[in-house]
């Protein structure tokens, strides 16, 4: 089973030295299992290849690292549970299966939305009810104690936060919703790790295998240097990039808190040691990897140091070793950054389609928001529309809200071609959101002010930030069923843009605010708490009383769901292009399917609308169909009425 056309000589070199070390790791196996393996090595060798040499491959000992990750990949995979080996066979055969219209995410804090990894088994009718197949179970891999910044300061990445119950306790969870079809995500924080770490602890030590897994410098020249620069990602609680620790005499580089150390991805150590845990959970039955915080992986001098090619090799390499050990994973990223940037963690030129599976869809959430406020949809449409094109075997992320702050990533030129000001436009959303604009339906507070950009990201939930606390304080009926069609609007948005819609704990029913959190001393200077509520069980049965605010959100958002899953033409295979109607309320995208195109349309103002009807002809919808109200739309006269915040997906 030689192709040579899929190597390079070097490659083929190595490749062909290599396999036979692999003999002892593979000899358990039988016959049928290991042709898989090998042939999905000799599939993805060269992907693998053409990721790390960039980065390791100037080193002598480049053969006899690759050697080692080769070794513990097919370890990896003797040891692979057989339903696992089925499940990878499943998706080689589906490669698409992310991409389907029957995708959806459902994203919590394992503890806040079930007390325990046993309790989410406790909630399965719940999650079914909505119809999630994909959860993203928060902060259950063991976190420092203190302050841990959501539970992105791991303590041990191989274990469970004792509180949440057992590796073996994640592994059922993972057997159970498997058979359901439900996939589990996990966030795997690629960028540092806790300074409780047991790795940062040898470093602090002295030991120097570990000092080498960090960025430590002697004196401030280097970090002087960086920091001339580098941004700030919490200039508020913690500022600056470096960290000075009197009894290790060294700079250490902390770009997030002072207690997660970023980790150097220059050691081909580190590289391995992250490929390990992410074969052991994938054995555990992981599907899906959350890697955090990935623009910050690579370091370079007069740069911001986020976005470096070597990222995107790196990453490539992280997905071909999943590709090749255990092919039922996918890799999503977790880079919140500018358009241009941020499709390259899908992989442009060289790392066409190669990065990850599924990468956050910031613009379209932060563009959301900027709409609903101003109720003009132009500077939506211009972002948009000017999207970079993406591979067709990707899938975006979409989602409104997530427990991160929003940070206004409105580009000056977007925002200059419409005549506005980048930094007034910023500026107004901040006001907006934290409920200083007079006039204003959302409460939000202002996270991490900077004084030196002049910057307010902005914490809420997504029914606070959408006007349902302020209207229910208010007891107006009117501004309630404002805020509950806000909401609506936002979930048809995501659930129809093209994407596994990404649906927040909480916003299924309108969770407001938590200002408790506020009490607790460890959580209490980090305003994201203010949405991250726990699960209101109370709250949540309410959803089967009819008119009540629960009912009349969840009812109608599983509806959405539905649609969603019987509408073909959302498969994230085929592309989403923006259409230009310039009416400046109304927001139109278009979805090419070979069955026809779906034309989605959403009103972002509390005023009612009327689109000339040209658009639906031009698209060839000569009786559309609306798949949401499983209704035909009369436009007879030639105008489209629409409803305050109503949305549309014609067929
Ligand atoms: C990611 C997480 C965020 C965390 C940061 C540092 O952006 O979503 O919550 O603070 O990484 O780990």
């Amino acid at each position: 089973m030689q192709n040579s056309h899929l190597f390079t000589l070097d490659a083929k070199r190595i490749y062909t030295a290599l396999l036979p070390t692999l003999e002892p790791s593979l000899k358990s196996l039988d016959k049928r299992d290991r042709n898989l393996f090998e042939l999905r090595l000799e599939r993805f060798f060269q992907n693998l290849y053409d990721g790390l040499f960039p980065i390791y491959g100037r080193k002598p000992e480049f053969e006899a690292f690759l050697g080692d990750l080769l070794t513990r990949m097919a370890n990896a995979y003797a040891e692979r549970p057989d339903d696992l080996k089925v499940l990878d066979i499943e998706r080689d055969l589906t490669p698409d299966w992310f991409q389907r219209e029957s995708m959806l995410g459902y994203v919590f804090y394992v503890d806040r939305f079930a007390g325990t990894l046993k309790g989410v088994e406790e909630h399965l009718d719940y999650i079914e009810e909505l119809g999630a197949t994909y959860l993203h179970l928060m902060k259950f891999i063991r976190a420092r104690d203190g302050e841990n910044d959501g539970g992105y300061a791991v303590a041990d990445y191989c274990d469970v936060d004792p509180a949440l119950g057992t590796v073996d306790d994640l592994e059922k969870l993972c057997t159970t919703l498997r058979e359901k079809h439900i996939s589990v995500c996990l966030d795997l924080v690629l960028n540092h790790c806790a300074k409780d770490h047991e790795w940062a602890r040898r470093a602090r030590a002295g030991e120097k295998k570990y000092q080498d897994y960090f960025y430590m410098f002697e004196d401030r020249s280097a970090p002087n240097a960086f920091e001339a620069t580098l941004p700030e990602v919490f200039p508020d609680f913690a500022p600056g990039n470096f960290t000075y620790y009197e009894d290790l005499d060294k700079w250490v580089w902390t770009t997030f808190n002072e207690y997660q150390w970023d980790l150097n991805w220059t050691n081909p150590d580190v590289f391995l040691e992250v490929v390990d845990i992410m074969l052991y959970w994938a054995n555990k039955g992981v599907e899906v990897f959350r890697l955090d915080a990935v623009a910050f992986m690579w370091k370079r001098l007069g740069t911001n140091s986020q976005n470096q090619i070597e990222v995107y090799d790196l990453l490539q390499a992280l997905r071909t070793c999943s590709r090749i050990a255990t092919p039922a994973v996918a890799h999503k990223a977790e880079a919140i950054v500018s358009p241009d940037d941020l499709v390259r963690y899908f992989g442009v030129g060289r790392h066409y389609g190669k990065v990850s599976n599924i990468a956050y869809h910031n613009s379209l959430m932060v563009q959301f928001w900027s709409s609903l406020a101003s109720r003009d949809t132009r500077l939506m449409t211009h972002t948009l529309s000017e999207f970079p094109r993406t591979p067709a075997s990707i899938a975006w992320g979409t989602y409104i809200r997530c427990h991160d702050d929003i940070g206004w990533a409105v580009a000056d030129d977007d925002a200059a071609a419409l005549g506005l000001s980048g930094q007034g436009h910023r500026s107004f959303l901040s006001d907006y959101y934290s409920g200083q604009f007079e006039g204003s339906h959302a409460r939000g507070a202002v996270f991490q002010f900077n004084p030196e950009t002049g910057d307010r990201r902005i914490s809420g939930s997504f029914a606070s930030l959408a006007g349902l606390e302020k209207a229910l304080e208010e007891k107006s009926k009117k501004n309630i069923a404002y805020a509950i069609e806000r909401i609506l609007m936002g979930h048809a948005l995501i659930c129809g843009f093209g994407g596994i819609p990404l649906i927040y704990m909480g916003d299924e029913i309108g969770l407001l605010n938590d200002y408790d959190f506020a009490e607790t001393p460890e959580l209490g200077g980090d305003n994201r708490w203010l949405h991250r509520p726990h699960m209101d069980w109370q709250k949540a049965a309410r959803r089967h009383e009819p008119d009540s605010v629960e009912a009349r959100l969840f009812k109608r958002l599983v509806e959405i769901i539905r649609a969603r899953k019987r509408t073909p033409h959302l498969n994230s295979s085929y592309d989403t292009e923006i259409v230009d109607t310039g009416h400046p309320h109304v927001f139109t995208h278009v979805r090419q399917h070979p069955l026809g195109n779906l034309l989605a349309i959403y009103n972002f103002s509390e005023e009612a609308q009327e689109l000339s009807t040209d658009v639906l002809r031009a698209y060839g919808l000569e009786q559309p169909f609306d798949q949401l109200e499983q209704r035909f739309v009369d436009f007879s006269n030639g105008t489209l009425f629409l409803k305050p915040y109503e949305r549309l997906w014609l067929i």
